[in-house]
């Protein structure tokens, strides 16, 4: 089986390349390193003794599609591939919208024409209303997004899902992930952001390694048990994982389905911050500041379904979400850049 994976040089397409290989699926990736260094797939060839063609080149770009599709008989297709900061989305709109709608876009359009109708596509926690109550399942309420890159993830679910009706040779699996961290146990590879991070973990352990100064935990008067936020981490291998579980139920099913990814547990900033220090015998300072405008007190999973259709369960906990984040970040103080 040989599937395509766009954006598989990002953080969770280089984890997950590494899971289809070990399982003996061939990879073909595409990704315009918009967010990401080759060098990720370098070492996912390393670590698995493998080869993955690589494709420099944007999802937008049909002729770079065609030529994939004409090349390589393609069984599936997992489209990681889109510009993922939410502050960023706001800022720029236009890019969002452009880059991720129209790679979905392109994509299909190219996929249809070529008769490979089977996509994995990765949704977020994100396209949930901010009205739900916890946990979520995948039938509580979508829409209501308060920024651009929700709005795209939500857009592109309803246009996979359409097609889905209009065509029933169609396999589409929207997967939303709820919050990855972590990394692969060798530490690697891993999550390598651009700039300051704006996500909780990648901060921390930038804090932990000294190259930033302190963690700024946003609010300590939310409705939780401490507080701070409470959200659902899974372990970026267990969310690799979930996605070769989800390769087996396309391969297999017609329609469109919505599958959580995540642990079912919530953990708030401050569990983060002491688990972390715990583990890796290491401080991380921080100070409590003001909340972070758009964020919700309390989001996490329902993950029922996964394990019922999927069979899929993650198996990561805490300690070991917090150990290989450590075990990346030290090793490559730099992320994959050289210096
Ligand atoms: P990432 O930025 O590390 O990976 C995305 C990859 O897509 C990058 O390598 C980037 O260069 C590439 N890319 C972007 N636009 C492209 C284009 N037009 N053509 C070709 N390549 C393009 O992000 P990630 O964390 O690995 O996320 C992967 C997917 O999962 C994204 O769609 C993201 O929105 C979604 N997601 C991520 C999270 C999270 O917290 N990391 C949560 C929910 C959903
Ligand atoms: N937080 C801090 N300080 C920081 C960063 C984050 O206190 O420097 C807090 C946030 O307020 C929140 C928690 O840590 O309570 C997690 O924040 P993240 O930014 O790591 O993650 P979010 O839950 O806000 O959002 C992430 C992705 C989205 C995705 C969503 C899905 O960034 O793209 O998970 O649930 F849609």
């Amino acid at each position: 089986m040989r599937i395509l994976v766009t954006g598989g040089a990002g953080y969770i397409g280089s984890h997950t390349v590494l899971e289809l290989l070990e399982k003996g699926i061939d990879v073909v990736v595409i990704d315009n390193l918009a967010n990401s260094n080759p060098e990720s797939l370098r070492r996912v060839e390393e670590l698995t003794g493998k080869k993955v063609v690589f494709v420099e080149g944007d999802v937008r770009d049909r002729a770079i599609l065609d030529s994939i599709f004409d090349e390589y008989k393609i069984d599936g297709v997992i489209h990681f591939a889109g510009l993922k900061a939410v502050g960023e989305s706001v800022a720029k709109p236009i890019e969002y919208y452009d880059n991720n709608l129209k790679s979905t876009l392109t994509l299909v359009e190219s996929m249809r024409d070529h008769g490979v109708k089977k996509i994995i596509f990765s949704s977020s926690a994100t396209v949930y209303s901010a009205d739900n109550e916890v946990p979520l399942r995948e039938t509580s309420k979508t829409g209501g997004c308060s920024n651009p890159y929700g709005w795209t993830k939500y857009m592109s679910e309803i246009i996979l899902s359409d097609m889905a009706k209009a065509d029933p040779e169609w396999s589409v699996v929207l997967l939303r992930y709820f919050n990855p961290i972590g990394a692969h146990k060798s530490g690697i590879i891993g999550e390598d952001p651009n700039g300051i991070p704006a996500n909780l973990m990648p901060y921390l352990s930038k804090v932990a390694i000294g190259k930033l100064e302190c963690l700024s935990v946003f609010g300590d008067d939310y409705d939780t048990p401490d507080g701070t936020g409470v959200r659902d981490y899974i372990h970026v291998v267990d969310l690799a994982k979930g996605h070769v579980a989800a390769i087996g139920y396309m391969m297999e099913n017609n329609g469109a389905e919505i599958f959580n990814l995540g642990t079912g547990t919530g953990y708030s900033v401050l569990d983060m911050v002491k688990a972390f220090e715990k583990v890796n015998e290491v401080p991380v300072k921080y100070k409590i500041v003001g909340r972070r405008p758009g964020d919700l007190a309390t989001v996490y999973s329902d993950p029922a379904k996964s394990r019922e259709v999927l069979g899929w369960n993650a198996e990561y906990g805490l300690e070991e979400m917090c150990r290989d984040t450590w075990a990346w970040q030290k090793k490559n103080p730099n992320g994959y850049k050289k210096d």
